[in-house]
């Protein structure tokens, strides 16, 4: 099996020491109203821990440009080892800030490393049309068809009554044809008002509850889960569809098309691709952040594009040991 330079398949369980300790920082925030704090303390670990890992990445998809982000900004340089990047990296320190903030379910840490050159960079895009399925899915579904049948063809291909099929949307005013559209198809809408990553996930893992991912998110959200479903097998494409005013004179100066539909192998060129994301509050992937007098316990996903493998990690670390505060 070809693998870059330092991404060997132990590479992955290394990988989740990073998002377990954003997800650790975080755990102090979680409910107290204050977002902005909670972010830094994640990112800050991540970068820290990432900057302890041997291999050389740049961030692709970070927290802004940066004279506004100090810290995993886009163009950033990270891990212990130094020369060129050899890798692209994904980073979502916390996804789910509401939810953090709230003291909410769904809050958690995210990231993914793929060879250098691999991920699309959105340009000044901030959010991306999605619509992500089961493996089953693959190659059957046009994403620019019709809501109805798109969800024709998935209940055809997953041996189903489309009335059985539940489609996760974010519960924006923006989706709210696109809601009626579901339910006039005779489908389920599971509306959750942020965490398309986790939507975006467990519709590609079948049997997961949820069918398909519909609607519009961030584009670095979009990026990310398209590297987890890269890794685990799955369906996905994305189009950018710019929202906000300044966004939109930002992609037509840049010449992006905003009809195309972007392919899972457009968004991700490579397969060897490694995700991991950590609870810090307990959500529909896994559980958060538990902190007794003892121990810190945590549940990272990892998914590794290089061996093909999914695997749930409980992990308790002694609280003497957490090294990123
Ligand atoms: P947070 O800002 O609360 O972290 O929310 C994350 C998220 O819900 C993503 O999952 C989603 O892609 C994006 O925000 C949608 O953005 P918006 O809330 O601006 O529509």
């Amino acid at each position: 099996m070809a693998v870059g330079p330092a991404l060997d398949i132990g590479f992955p369980y290394q990988l989740r020491l990073v998002t377990e300790a954003a997800a650790r920082a975080c755990y102090d925030w979680i409910g107290r109203g204050d977002k902005i704090e909670a972010d830094r303390a994640a990112v800050h670990a991540m970068r820290e821990t990432l900057n302890r890992l041997p291999f050389r990445g740049i961030v692709v998809i970070g927290e802004g440009e940066k004279d506004e982000a100090p810290e995993l900004y886009k163009g950033e340089l990270l891990g212990a080892q130094s020369g060129d990047p050899a890798f692209d990296i994904a980073v979502d320190p916390l996804e789910g800030t509401s939810y953090l903030a709230k003291g909410l379910t769904n809050a958690m840490a995210a990231i993914a490393l793929a060879p250098r050159g691999a991920m699309l960079d959105p340009g000044p895009c901030f959010y991306m049309e999605k619509f992500a399925a089961p493996p089953a899915a693959r190659g059957e579904i046009e994403p620019d068809w019709p809501v109805a049948r798109k969800l024709q063809r998935l209940a055809e291909v997953l041996d189903k009554p489309v009335s059985d099929l539940t489609v996760y949307v974010l519960e924006k005013p923006r989706h709210e044809r696109l809601v009626r559209e579901i339910h006039a198809a005779g489908a389920r809408v599971a509306l959750y008002p942020a965490g398309d990553v986790a939507g975006a996930i467990m519709a590609a893992l079948p049997d997961s509850g949820i069918d398909a991912l519909m609607g519009t998110g961030g584009t670095p959200e979009g990026i990310l889960a398209a590297c987890a479903i890269r890794a685990l097998g799955g369906t996905f494409f994305g189009r950018m569809d710019p929202q906000l005013a300044g966004e939109k004179k930002r992609v037509r100066e840049a010449g992006i098309d905003t009809t195309r539909w972007y392919t899972l192998e457009e968004l991700v060129t490579s397969s060897e691709v490694v995700f991991c994301a950590t609870g810090i509050t307990t959500g529909l992937l896994f559980d958060g952040v538990a902190c007794t007098d003892s121990h810190y316990r945590t549940q990272t996903l990892i998914v590794s594009g290089l061996t093909g493998e999914r695997q749930l990690l409980t992990t308790w670390l002694p609280r003497s040991a957490r090294r990123e505060s």
